[in-house]
């Protein structure tokens, strides 16, 4: 587990520094007050500045700004936050071998029901934060088959954020994203939160058509996310739903030649512009950008399902093909998942809602189409999984 590593003691204001120089000493001593006056500011000042700044989005909302309603859960960006590199572990799948009857996790009084034949599942009657390790287990495995599914009327929110941490934790080390804001005190905690009015609608559609932005999370990982939580803190009435695709299903879509072909292949994964990003606008880095190597198509560890891997906003480059092959594949591949939506799900958010997916065998978007001002705040808990792994193909019947 990664542990804090704090740049205050490097950036102690000069003010408390021991033993300055007596030549300095002397030299203060002989200049006017009111010059003293001005250097001691500067000195105050510059102490100032290097002290790890602390921005909290409760700091920076007006007075007219509608409350929070878990005002503890609004993002705070810690200059001072520094982590090493990730280390490699090894994951342990609760999903596999976890009881198919689900009898742990749907208990009396359930309902469940799917958004769509492939893809997606509501789930009400069921509160995630009593269940038993064997219902956590199962949890995994029903979220492996049907990619996404939303929980009702959940206490998560309402519970101290450090037993939403535990539930997270049982299904591998948490992630911490090395550029996004995190609630105060609760570093894998990572926090979405847009509030969105008429101007600003119009500001992030300025330059494109489309807010859609196809993902899986930090696929730059060695061990990217496995079973991934988000849970609704404050949500616009009407708008900001999240879109998954299934890419279990937009592998199956493909002919076996062209399946057979993609197998053996493998792209890189960038982290490096994200962090790039944060810098350039003085955001946070809390841990430096790396690239990785992982196969093109991945095996679930509990399903055994194939699945495409890659997504526009990590993927760079197919290894060994020529830039223009690695675009026009890569391009194809993205298309093909961004358009199946006869293997997509849209996930509409509700008090209490919480939504768990599996970011090994899906990608998703925020959907940005809001204009109220109301506003999005989510908190998601991002646990690892396995190195990406690939079994051989398996030609198909014909
Ligand atoms: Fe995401």
């Amino acid at each position: 587990m990664a542990t804090v590593t704090s740049t205050e003691t490097q950036n102690l204001p000069i003010s408390v520094q021991a033993d300055p120089q007596p030549t300095e000493e002397k030299a203060a001593e002989e200049k006017p007050t009111e010059e003293k006056a001005a250097e001691e500011k500067t000195a105050e000042e510059k102490a100032a500045e290097a002290k790890p700044k602390i921005r909290r989005a409760i700091d920076e909302e007006g007075d007219n700004a509608v409350p929070a309603t878990y005002p503890h859960y609004l993002p705070v960006w810690d200059h001072g936050e520094k982590y090493p590199p990730l280390e490699p572990f090894e994951h342990i799948e609760k999903g596999k071998g976890a009881d198919p009857t689900f009898k742990d996790l749907l208990t009396e009084g359930f309902k469940l029901q799917h958004l769509t034949p492939t893809t997606g599942s509501e789930v009400s009657g069921v509160q995630l934060s009593k269940l038993s390790d064997a219902g956590k287990d199962q949890l995994a495995l029903l979220v492996a088959q049907r990619k996404v599914v939303a929980f009702r009327n959940q206490d998560l929110a309402d519970l101290p954020p450090q037993e939403a941490v535990a539930l997270g934790s049982h299904f591998g080390p948490l992630h911490i994203h090395p550029t996004g804001p995190t609630a105060e005190g609760h570093p894998e905690l990572m926090i979405v939160h847009r509030t969105v009015n008429t101007s600003e609608y119009d500001l992030i559609l300025g330059n494109r058509n489309s807010t859609v932005a196809w993902h899986s999370d930090v696929t730059y990982e060695k061990q990217p996310p496995a079973t991934t939580f988000l849970y609704a803190l404050d949500v616009p009435e009407v708008g900001g739903d999240t879109a998954f695709v299934n890419q279990v299903e937009a592998y199956n879509r493909l002919s076996p030649l062209f399946k057979e072909r993609l197998h053996g292949l493998k792209a890189v994964h960038s982290g490096i512009e994200q962090v790039e990003f944060s810098k350039k606008r003085e955001g946070i880095v809390k841990r430096e950008g790396i690239t990785s190597e992982h196969p093109l198509v991945r095996t679930h560890p509990a399903t055994g399902e194939k699945a495409l891997f890659v997504n526009k906003i990590f993927t760079r480059k197919i290894v060994g093909f020529k830039d223009e092959e690695s675009e026009a594949l890569l391009n194809f591949l993205y298309d093909h998942i961004g358009r199946g939506i006869d293997y997509q799900a849209r996930v509409k958010w509700a008090p209490g809602t919480v939504v768990i997916w599996d970011n090994r065998v899906t990608s998703h978007s925020a959907i940005v189409d809001w204009t109220t001002g109301e506003r999005r705040l989510l908190a998601r808990i991002t646990p690892q999984g396995e190195a990406p792994i690939e079994t051989p193909y398996v030609a198909e019947p014909k």
